[in-house]
């Protein structure tokens, strides 16, 4: 049996260890040899790196896209993408959806990941939808977690779903490194045993240090593709080390097709550009070290300490072991949303909320009113009838999709933006972070006055 690689640094590794700032410039020169290293597919798109390209880098996403596919014309260029909600946390109408997939697939994308927070197939189906129509594959992703109302059962039943609305392959993602070995056996058997023919894609992250188990355990019960990042760049909160995957899984009898040349080459591109983060503090030697809590406390780790920081913050962490054990409780009345985006910050102020005052539910937060009302999507499980009805106070649930109660948005906005815009990319940019993409279309504007000056003046 073959395995497949799909190599994260460009995406992933990078967002998961240096909060997205790796600039274009300084892996424009290795993305040749990438290109040539037998990946079945880069991560290089979507996730962080749209806004971080447009807030701190001062980078056009697109054309950032662009010039990795003229370096990268061999190997299929991979996207993630928050159905409905596009690279944000919350929904756009379909329109905005529609354009957005068009364009990525314009200017270079091969495979669009498509998930949804609470898995809620209804906020997947139009990218879905759009992505096949234009040519491009989709791979139709789960949010892996654990609760009562998770059961492999349900995942193998959306897999199918999800096969039926165009999925080329089907994701398992463990978006929190806390999937254990025993239960990627099983859950991918039970994909396997549900659509034979389709591959399953295994993407987890080292966190917990149970990674490397849990692919290999993956790849046995027939998982084809896997998520690895090249070995400087891997570990801890990144994916496993591509290196070493590769290694073990051709001893084991496993054909891989990377070319061993290549990631040496790679990683050597990418060593002293991680030292050179170590040295400035983006990289927090910690993020790269293993951290078991999030198995003791059934919490992903970023949000344990985004608990623990904001108990400090008040001066309560004497309220910590409180409000660990109300987490779960919060997590169940609310249908046991997977902890992930923006579901994982609701359940977790909600829960010290619920603590510090004294009282449960006495606040509710505007993003947990709107999860209940439905703006979401459908939660896993049922929410508590006592909960929804403080939630709602006097409003009523949405019936259907959130996103069938918007506006079409890309037309007026285009008319909006006028010759600020230079493309429908431009307007695609904007809807997506309007700040952040009015101060980069300001600055591009600055730096091209510049330029235009500076031509005038070697006239003269
Ligand atoms: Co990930």
């Amino acid at each position: 049996m073959k395995v497949h690689f799909t190599e994260t640094v460009l995406r992933d590794a990078q967002q998961s260890l240096i909060a997205t700032r790796l600039p274009f410039e300084q892996f424009e020169s290795i993305l040749e040899t990438i290109n040539k290293a037998g990946f079945y597919s880069i991560e290089c798109w979507g996730g962080a790196t749209f806004d971080s390209c447009l807030r701190f880098l001062n980078e056009d996403p697109w054309e950032r896209l662009i010039k990795i596919k003229k370096k990268c014309p061999d190997t299929k260029l991979q996207m993630l993408l928050r159905g409905q909600n596009l690279l944000g946390y919350r929904h756009y109408p379909d329109d905005v959806v529609r354009k957005f997939v068009e364009n990525s697939i314009d200017c270079g994308i091969d495979i669009i990941r498509i998930f949804d927070a609470l898995n809620d197939l209804e906020n997947i189906k139009v990218s879905m939808e759009e992505t096949v129509k234009r040519g491009a594959l989709a791979s139709g992703a789960i949010s892996y977690t654990t609760s009562p109302v998770h059961t492999i059962k349900k995942f193998a039943a959306m897999s199918k779903e999800m096969k039926k609305m165009g999925a080329s392959t089907i994701c398992i993602k463990d978006m929190a490194g806390v999937m254990s070995p025993k239960e990627a056996y099983d859950l991918v058997s039970a994909i396997k045993d549900a659509l034979p023919d389709t591959p399953v894609v295994l993407h987890t992250h080292s966190t917990t240090g149970l990674a490397f188990m849990t692919i290999l355990k993956a790849v046995e019960a027939g998982a084809e593709i896997i998520d690895t990042a090249i070995s400087s760049m891997s570990g801890g909160t990144s994916q496993p080390a591509t290196e070493t995957l590769a290694y073990a899984l051709k001893q084991l009898g496993y054909e891989v097709d990377l070319d061993e040349k290549a990631l040496v080459d790679i990683n050597n591109h990418f060593k002293p550009i991680r030292d050179a983060f170590l040295a400035d503090g983006t990289l927090d030697p910690l993020v790269m070290a293993t951290d078991t809590q999030a198995l003791n406390y059934k919490i992903p780790g970023g949000m344990l300490s985004n608990l623990i920081s904001q108990l400090k913050a008040q001066n309560a962490m004497d309220k910590l072991d409180a409000v660990l054990t109300e987490t779960p409780i919060v997590r169940k009345e609310l249908g046991y949303p997977p902890l992930v985006t923006p579901m994982s910050q609701m359940v977790g102020v909600q829960a010290t909320t619920n603590v510090l005052l004294g009282e449960r539910y006495k606040n509710i937060g505007k993003e947990v009113k709107a999860y209940c009302k439905g703006e979401y999507g459908t939660p896993p499980g049922k929410i508590d009838p006592e909960v929804m009805k403080k939630a709602l106070a006097s409003e009523e649930p949405i019936k259907g999709r959130f996103a069938d109660t918007l506006e079409p948005l890309f037309e007026k906005t285009k008319k909006e933006l006028g010759a600020t815009a230079k493309n429908d990319r431009d307007v695609l940019s904007y809807i997506a972070f309007p700040q952040v993409a009015e101060k980069f279309f300001e600055n591009r504007k600055a730096f091209e006055e510049r330029e235009v000056t500076y031509t005038i003046e070697e006239i003269k």
